[in-house]
């Protein structure tokens, strides 16, 4: 047996946690979440408030900033983000490298990453300013890299940022919209697009955002440090869940084929989980998921689509709720469950959604970035591990073995 404590000359406690089920990772001041209550704050202020009555430039102010703005501080920060939204002539270069059906989320990856060599002398991390230059630029050009990567990946030329719009409408111009040829944005589809941005804004230590803390915690670049975060994000047991959950509901069909899936769901044998169902943190339900359900069925009452999947989502989420094994763990639909049908009514494909998140969550990553870099006390993120590998022995000539 080693002494794990005596083998790295630790003293003191030591805890073994895989999965960070039980140790925070760091102090924060900017979201709260009580998992058994099924509540999430914002630097104090509940998501359904939050998600109601303020747009996503509000609680990017907010999270960033730590207070929400006045009118006049929120016009000020809307026109320095709209001030960034263009990208470097040269990375439309990064787009053309990748083959043209790349999932946008490898190319939101390498571009985003890429952005690190166009801000190399400009990001001296030290200095709060700089760190505020960058948070602009990652906040403000997300969106125009995530309808890049959606236009190459229909094939369709890119649209240039109209900031005459606001963030959002300037997102869907950019996304739906066709160069020299006017676009009316639909405030319908420009509502529920914000909402789903304020819903996916931050949370916390989640794993993308440890990722970024991490990554960020030797003093890397911002922007490749968020190349990790979307890396992270990219996971079907993150951020790719939306996309996961609406494929599984589209697989399902028919609000009669539940029970086969809610049955697979249970089976220990069948690797199959119910997607867009369970959370680590969320024991009672996700707020954001209320939220979102409620959205999902105002956009698609506005936009006159009738999508089935909607019903045999609805119909799921009842059955799971009175289902004893689903009950017994605590596995209530969480904020994907619902995103996907939004997006999709509005016409995202799949392949989109989890770029969605990546642009909504860049605000919460460069909060938590700041917060981490700012901190006097922060050191570099170094976890320990409990090591069960061979004890030490001697090197045998290759001859003899
Ligand atoms: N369907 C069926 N069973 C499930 C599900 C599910 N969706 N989620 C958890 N379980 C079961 C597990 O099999 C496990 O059972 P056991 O105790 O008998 O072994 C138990 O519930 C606990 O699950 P864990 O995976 O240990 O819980 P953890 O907190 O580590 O995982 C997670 C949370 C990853 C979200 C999980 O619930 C899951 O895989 N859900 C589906 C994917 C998903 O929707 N992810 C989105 C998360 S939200 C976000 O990223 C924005």
């Amino acid at each position: 047996v080693i002494d794990i404590r005596k083998l790295y000359g630790q003293t003191g406690a030591f805890t073994f946690d895989p999965g960070f089920t039980s140790t925070a990772s760091c102090e924060s001041a900017i979201t709260y979440i009580d998992g058994d209550k099924g509540v999430l704050l914002h630097r104090g202020y509940p998501i359904e408030q939050l998600a109601e009555k303020s747009s996503f430039m509000e609680v990017a102010y907010l999270l960033t900033e730590g207070e929400l703005p006045s009118a006049e501080e929120l016009k000020r920060f809307e026109y320095t983000i709209s001030r960034h939204t263009m990208v470097h002539e040269q990375l439309l270069q990064f787009f053309r490298g990748f083959r043209r059906d790349a999932h946008p989320m490898a190319i939101m990856c390498g571009v985003v990453g890429a952005l690190s060599a166009f801000y190399h002398d400009s990001t001296d991390v030290d200095d709060p300013k700089q760190r505020m230059i960058a948070s602009n630029r990652l906040i403000a050009k997300m969106p125009t890299i995530a309808a890049m990567a959606y236009k190459y990946s229909v094939g369709q030329p890119f649209v240039y940022p109209d900031n005459s719009l606001s963030y959002t409408g300037n997102f869907l111009k950019m996304t739906f919209g066709v160069p020299a040829e006017p676009y009316v944005v639909d405030p319908v589809i420009e509502r529920a697009m914000d909402r789903i941005f304020i819903l996916h804004a931050d949370h916390e230590q989640n794993a993308s955002t440890s990722t970024v803390r991490l990554a960020g915690s030797s003093g890397a670049n911002p922007f490749a440090c968020m190349a990790a975060g979307i890396a992270c994000l990219w996971g079907p047991a993150h951020g790719g869940a939306n996309e996961a959950a609406l494929n599984m509901l589209r697989e399902i069909g028919r609000p009669e084929r539940i029970p086969e899936y809610i049955a697979r769901a249970k089976d220990k044998d069948d690797p199959f989980r119910l997607m867009g169902f369970g959370h680590r943190v969320y024991k009672n339900y996700d707020p954001r998921a209320t939220v979102m359900q409620q959205t999902a069925k105002e956009v698609l009452e506005k936009l006159g689509v009738s999508d089935p999947v909607f019903d045999v989502a609805r119909e799921l989420e009842q059955i799971a709720l009175k289902d004893e094994y689903f009950v017994s763990k605590k596995l209530y639909p969480n904020v994907d469950f619902y995103s996907g049908i939004i997006l999709s009514a509005i016409g995202f494909p799949t392949s989109m959604f989890t770029v969605l998140f990546a642009l909504a969550r860049t605000v919460g990553w460069v909060a938590q970035w700041n917060e981490m870099i700012g901190d006097p006390e922060q050191k570099i993120g170094r976890p320990r591990q409990l090591y069960t590998g061979a004890a030490q022995r001697d090197y045998v000539d290759i001859a003899k073995r």
